[in-house]
């Protein structure tokens, strides 16, 4: 159940019996609990458009308030807020209702949705770098919540599998007489591709027989079309060994890349032209964005084909959106895609509205991410400046978690410490990204990733294998009603209960931090509550009420935390 929505119907009747039908009410969760759970904030604002006296006004939408069984207290402080304190029966059914529900009472608010989400899609033939983690690990993140709140998501892996890249490995295996070696492993390609890159900014001629290439491919060569697959299965081979360490649920079938869309390219084009929205200026086929800000000095333009017909980034991805909205039915397409990218999707949404492609009912939306920083605030690279390849950043990971666990616990096994370790690491990266705000750039810094206090997987990890080493201490005994007498424990429980509201936000904000914050709050509460409440030596009753409490938190952390793509361990 989502208590936000809840509490606004009753805030909202009290506002009508107030005579403020049409006054936004402005409910929010307290961020201070000596103000209670939730605050209203509403009264201020209508108050001076009425031109009354906010304090009488808030009074009198409080008494309303004080005949709901839903609250226990209701003040009116300062200026006109109104605090709210959720009661006792109120939140001990709830909590009731969350324990006997593997979905923890969470509701399906996006059953009628389907989202698209494009996320990942690297560019191929080279192997997968740091600069594709974020769109990997936030994207999949957002993907598992809609997902869990009921919605219809396609994951479309938009690969970069087309275009002048591919031509100039072909003109440079050709040169190399490679061609037939059919052992070429990515490493190599890689290789291949700087060494192909030289020849290609050296020597017109190999540059020349390289678009050659791009054409014979991009018009069906069956010799070239052989030697392109052969490079993009291997590529995809790569990427889907990182998307399983990275425990995401990316599949080959997610797998739509640029080349899907090269037979729409032309009549995409054809048909802006003929309605008038793109012209062509000297060959080159483009659309003006009059509204949008001028780049030095200029409109900028939206350009759809090359004056020797080669297409861009730009018409593939216009074949692609008609292709999400027409085949698809999507109601939502969410592009997970760095920052520097937002003038291309600005472009891309205008031009698709205007051409009646997105209609209205669609939301297209860039998802956008900033930059991952160096200590030394630069982008991240290895110290001799190079790109940081993602399977070395992972092994990594998991073998500096591997000290930290060994070193916290010389006597386990090194099988039990590998387990741990990949558990760890891995979350430890994934969170470190999830937990900031996405459109910012953010400090990748080992040191604080893997520690043990504060804003970590490995602090929350830990949380939630503690209360599974406390529940199996006390098997047998978990059984009993729930009975909210502490402070510490009426906290602990309203927070337990926002957990739809706090997935319905990421989901409209798509901002998975929201979500990490929580769950952050959830085992302070908990690490709280533990200090405050004795459990295992209570009497029966509170025992058993408190151990609900606990069963509940640690059910939160494991599917928050998974929600997130994020492991955890019954012993640690
Ligand atoms: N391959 C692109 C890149 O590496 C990202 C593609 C994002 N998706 C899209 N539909 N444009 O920059």
């Amino acid at each position: 159940m989502n208590i936000l929505n809840e509490l606004s119907k009753t805030v909202q009747e009290a506002f009508n019996n107030a005579d403020l039908n049409d006054e936004p009410i402005i409910l929010k969760a307290s961020s201070n609990p000596d103000f209670g759970d939730y605050q209203i904030n509403g009264v201020m604002g209508a108050a001076k458009k009425l031109k009354t006296n906010p304090r009488e006004l808030a009074a009198r939408v409080a008494e309303q308030l004080k005949q709901s069984p839903v609250f226990e207290k209701v003040e009116v402080a300062g200026p006109g807020f109104i605090n709210l304190t959720l009661s006792t029966d109120f939140i001990e059914k709830n909590i009731q209702t969350a324990l006997s529900d593997n979905r923890l009472n969470v509701g399906l608010p996006e059953n009628n949705q389907t989202v698209v989400m494009d996320y990942s899609s690297p560019n191929l033939a080279k192997e997968m770098h740091v600069g594709h983690l974020r769109s990997t690990i936030i994207g999949d993140a957002l993907h598992r919540v809609l997902r869990f709140l009921g919605a219809n998501v396609i994951a479309q892996n938009h690969v970069g599998d087309w275009g002048t890249q591919f031509g100039m490995l072909v003109a440079y295996l050709v040169e190399q007489q490679k061609i037939g070696n059919e052992n070429i492993a990515l490493t190599d390609l890689e290789q291949f591709y700087r060494n192909a890159k030289v020849r290609f900014d050296e020597d017109a001629q190999f540059a020349d027989t390289a678009r050659q290439f791009v054409v014979k491919l991009q018009s069906g060569d069956s010799e070239v079309l052989k030697l392109w697959q052969y490079f993009v299965e291997i590529s995809l081979q790569h990427a889907q060994n990182i998307y399983t360490r990275l425990n995401t649920l990316l599949t080959p079938e997610n797998v739509r890349g640029e080349s899907f869309y090269n037979k729409d390219l032309q009549p995409t084009v054809d048909e802006l032209l003929a309605k008038k929205i793109a012209r062509i200026d000297n060959g080159t086929k483009l659309v003006d964005l009059p509204n949008f800000p001028e780049r030095d000095g200029k409109t900028p333009v939206f350009i759809v084909q090359k004056q020797d017909g080669g297409f861009l980034y730009a018409s593939t991805d216009m074949a692609c959106l008609r292709f999400r909205v027409n085949e698809l039915h999507a109601n939502r397409i969410a592009y997970v895609v760095d920052a520097r990218q937002s003038l291309h999707f600005a472009a891309l949404f205008a031009v698709c509205r205007q051409a009646d492609w997105l209609p209205e009912s669609v939301i297209a939306e860039h998802i956008a991410f900033g930059t991952m920083l160096g200590k030394d605030g630069k982008p991240f690279k290895t110290r001799s400046g190079d790109t940081v390849k993602l399977a070395d950043l992972l092994d990594e990971a998991v073998s500096r978690a591997s000290k930290i666990v060994q070193e916290k616990n010389p006597d386990l096994s090194t099988e039990k410490v590998q387990e741990i370790a990949q558990v760890v690491g891995i979350g430890a990266v994934k969170y470190a990204d999830l937990s900031k705000n996405r459109t910012s750039d953010y400090v990748f810094d080992w040191d604080n990733m893997l520690s043990f206090d504060g804003n970590t997987a490995p602090y929350l990890q830990y949380a939630y294998t503690r209360v599974a080493s406390l529940l199996r201490k006390a098997e047998g005994c978990v059984s009993g009603s729930l009975k909210i007498k502490d402070t510490a424990e009426h906290r602990l429980a309203v927070c337990l209960l926002q957990f739809e509201e706090v997935l319905s936000s990421v989901a409209t904000s798509s901002c998975p931090h929201y979500l990490a914050a929580y769950l952050y709050q959830v085992a302070t509460l908990f690490s709280h509550f533990y200090e405050h409440c004795p459990i295992l030596s209570a009497e029966d009753s509170v025992k058993a009420s408190r151990l609900q409490l606990a069963r509940l938190t640690g059910n939160t952390l494991k599917q928050g935390l998974n929600l997130l793509g994020i492991e955890v361990l019954d012993t640690m």
